[in-house]
């Protein structure tokens, strides 16, 4: 019996009305949107209202790709939810947006890889599906970033935003789907981009707030150095062992974290700009969800037909990375 071929059914994304600019932020901290623009790409980001959390913004991008699939709620068997900012400890995002989509037949569970959580979640459900337990499953990518943002630091303050990105993942015909995935860790760069509070470590204490712990640290020149290296690597690894080249690639879906990171991957698949999906420039870093929004309005704007080949590839906090090759 053939092994069957697994895809993306549907996509979906959603983000929050309310921008922050670059102008804004030049009011919190000692910045300037000439800087940041030259640096990173980034003119705005989303940020979540008061009242929405991450399963907010997850059930929105969920229940579009849900639409876009054709499916409804109930004939999900599995809900991935790749997150750093779940709405609490537990119970999972999951479990949370499984009972605000109805979805009373899905298992459900989180998946924690920071930025490469989403292409961790899509290797997850196809296994899954190819060994035929789960026909259907939701893979999604969702963060409230700027509740983990410390505002008053410029080092980390101009790059993240809040959003989500979500897709169906099942049967699609033969030929097309997930051609590989490749994905790695590498925890002895663990420190370079942390939340060192209020877990079992160092649980949140009036100190561990007042300094500052249950916030993002990064060293951004490191963590920069390691996604330069890794994203190139990651992708070419994903191609080969899919027996692609990289002048098969029609558009490459890198994780959106600072326009100069992804101008190096270009090159060094030989692409040309025209062929990645950017919009960092409207929502930042939306670690895990970045991808999956990148994607949904990839596909949105009609850059991706039947066929095209798209390297999804991402690299994040763990530190951690994931490629993937997807006949669309
Ligand atoms: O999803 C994964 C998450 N993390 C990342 O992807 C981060 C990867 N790293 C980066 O994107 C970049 O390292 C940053 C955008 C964070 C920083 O850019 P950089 O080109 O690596 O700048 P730098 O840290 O080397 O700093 C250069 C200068 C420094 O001043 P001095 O020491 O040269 O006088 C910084 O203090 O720029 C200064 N600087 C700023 N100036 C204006 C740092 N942040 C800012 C700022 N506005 N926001």
């Amino acid at each position: 019996m053939n092994e069957i071929a697994v895809g993306i059914l549907g996509t979906g994304k959603y983000v929050p009305e309310r921008r922050l600019t670059n102008q804004d932020l030049e009011r919190m901290v000692e910045t300037n949107d000439e800087w940041i623009v030259t640096r990173t790409g980034i003119r705005e980001r989303r940020i979540a209202a008061q009242e929405q959390a991450t399963s907010d913004l997850a059930y929105e991008a969920s229940v579009q790709a849900l639409k876009s699939a054709g499916i409804s709620a109930e004939e999900l068997d599995l809900i991935i939810v790749a997150t750093i900012t779940p709405d609490m400890f537990f119970p999972s995002t999951a479990c949370l947006l499984q009972e605000k989509l109805g979805a009373k037949k899905a298992a459900a569970f989180d998946l924690s890889a920071a930025c490469s959580g989403f292409i961790y979640g899509l290797a997850n459900a196809t296994g899954f599906i190819k060994m035929g337990m789960y026909r259907h499953v939701l893979v999604v990518g969702a963060e409230c970033l700027s509740r983990i943002t410390d505002y008053t630091d410029r080092n980390t303050s101009i790059l993240f935003g809040d959003g989500a990105g979500a897709v169906i993942l099942g049967e699609v015909p033969e030929g097309r789907g997930f051609k590989s995935f490749k994905l790695g860790a590498d925890g002895s760069g663990g420190e370079l981009l942390k939340i060192s509070g209020g877990g079992s470590r160092l649980p949140s204490t009036e100190q561990s707030v007042s300094e500052r712990r249950h916030y993002i640290e990064m060293n951004g020149r490191d963590v920069f150095k390691f996604a330069v290296r890794v994203m190139g690597s990651a992708a070419e690894e994903a191609l080969a062992s899919a027996g692609y080249e990289k002048s098969d690639i029609d558009l490459l879906v890198p994780h959106q974290a600072n326009i100069r990171i992804i101008q190096s991957a270009l090159e060094r698949l030989d692409l040309s700009e025209d062929k990645a999906m950017i919009n960092l420039d409207r929502y930042g870093n939306v670690s895990a969800a970045s991808i999956p929004l990148a994607l949904a309005e990839a596909v949105e704007e009609g850059r991706v037909k039947e066929g095209d080949c798209l390297v999804l590839v991402g690299f994040g906090g763990g530190l951690t990375w994931g490629a993937s090759v997807l006949v669309w």
